[in-house]
């Protein structure tokens, strides 16, 4: 019984890890890096290769090779989706369900049905060894590169989020496509047989208009049918600036969201905040801004005006005092004198390491203040320790 459950709880373990590996990109995981690295590089040689393989002299000269380049490939690519098909118990959203059940969701999911795509070309091969698709499927792999760009994950989550608003556009453009088309063919289809002459030439000249490429040699001959184009190509403008907007707000709605969620998780490494409760920490959350420095970098200069407060969620950063220097860490809070003093910046204050930072207006530290007492008294004690240590 323990021996089972000792085995059980090891191999919980190094699903974790593997789970940490394979899923959590950290910048600070050395093994998450470098197999991130090695799947990167992997899909990019392999979409340079496949690319290669449509050109007739190097197909002849490297067949071999992008062969067996192709089936270490398709080993490594499928040793991946076994791995991440194994730890899915792991992930937050899964863990109330059976590991079968589990891996079945996370096999649903779209990185996860494009990774299965990814070995898929070694199966038509198997099965239709000549199929001319062969190569165009291996180019697939391409989209595995979707999980190492946040940007193009946040695309992604945009357009979902989006997609009625999207719909809805598509729905007009078809509509007035359809109606320009029907309209111009009614006006002018015995006129210019040719080009006008049947509802799909008559769509394929509203299209152009609408895209405002131009309608080409295919100009209106009638009055009412330059009418009509000089309107359709107004609709086009309509037509197409709409999507464009609401992916715009999408991006801004959805960066808005992240920044929320990363100030967040950053609040609860800074201890002062713990004691607070949800209502205050989501206030706070709101004023605070997250920002990242290098080391080296001089985020407070002894002598300026003060005009925000920091708290460090992680890194380490050096205030230079008379007596030498000082180093603060996670969960430490500086440039609250100036602030409170209402003087100039008693210190500089230097990054030594990568820091993440949460950094607060003066106006909104009064308030904040004001507002919660403790925290006052909190940042108003260690003000004054440090005062007696600078002079
Ligand atoms: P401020 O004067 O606004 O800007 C410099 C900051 O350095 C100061 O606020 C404090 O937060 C910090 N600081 C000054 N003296 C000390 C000290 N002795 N120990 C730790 N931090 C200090």
């Amino acid at each position: 019984m323990t021996a089972g459950g000792t085995s059980t709880t090891d191999e919980q373990s190094v699903r974790q890890r593997v789970f940490d590996i394979l899923e959590h990109s950290r910048r600070r995981d050395v093994a998450s890096r470098l197999i991130d690295s090695i799947l990167i590089l992997l899909i990019v040689a392999n979409v340079v290769v496949t690319i290669g393989q449509f050109v007739p002299e190097i197909a002849a000269a490297y067949g071999d090779e992008i062969f067996a380049f192709d089936r270490l490939c398709v080993a490594l690519f499928a040793l991946e989706y076994a791995g991440r098909l194994w730890v899915a118990p792991e992930h937050l959203m899964l863990r109330d369900r059976s590991a079968l059940g589990a891996r079945l969701r996370f096999a649903a999911t779209p990185m996860m049905v494009i990774d299965a795509l990814a070995i898929v070309p070694w199966l038509l091969e198997v099965l239709l060894p000549h199929s001319e698709l062969i190569p165009l499927t291996r180019l697939v792999r391409v989209l595995k590169l979707a999980r190492y760009s946040p940007a193009l994950a946040t695309i992604g989550r945009v357009v979902a989020a989006e997609r009625r608003a999207l719909l809805a556009c598509v729905i007009i453009l078809g509509g007035v496509l359809l109606a320009t088309a029907a309209i111009m063919f009614a006006i002018e289809g015995r006129q210019q047989p040719e080009r006008l002459g049947d509802m799909s030439k008559a769509m394929w000249w509203a299209a152009a208009m609408l895209a405002k490429i131009g309608g080409g040699e295919t100009e209106p001959v009638t009055a009412l049918g330059r009418i009509v184009a000089a309107i359709t190509v107004m609709l086009g403008i309509f037509c197409f600036a709409l999507p464009v907007a609401i992916i715009g707000r999408g991006f801004y709605e959805e960066i808005r969201r992240r920044d929320f969620v990363v100030t967040f998780a950053m609040v609860a490494h800074v201890p002062l905040f713990a004691k607070l409760d949800a209502p205050a920490i989501a206030g706070l959350v709101g004023l605070l801004k997250a920002r990242t420095v290098t080391p080296g970098t001089i985020i407070v200069r002894k002598g300026d005006p003060g005009d925000s407060m920091y708290f460090i969620a992680s890194g380490t950063v050096q205030v230079a005092i008379e007596k030498g220097a000082v180093q603060l860490g996670e969960g430490d809070f500086f440039g609250e004198m100036a602030l409170l003093y209402r003087g100039p910046r008693t210190a500089t204050v230097t990054a030594l390491s990568s820091t993440d930072l949460l950094v607060l207006d003066a106006d909104d530290f009064l308030r904040l203040v004001d507002q919660i007492p403790s925290l006052k008294r909190h940042i108003e004690a260690v003000a004054e320790e440090r005062t007696n240590t600078v002079s």
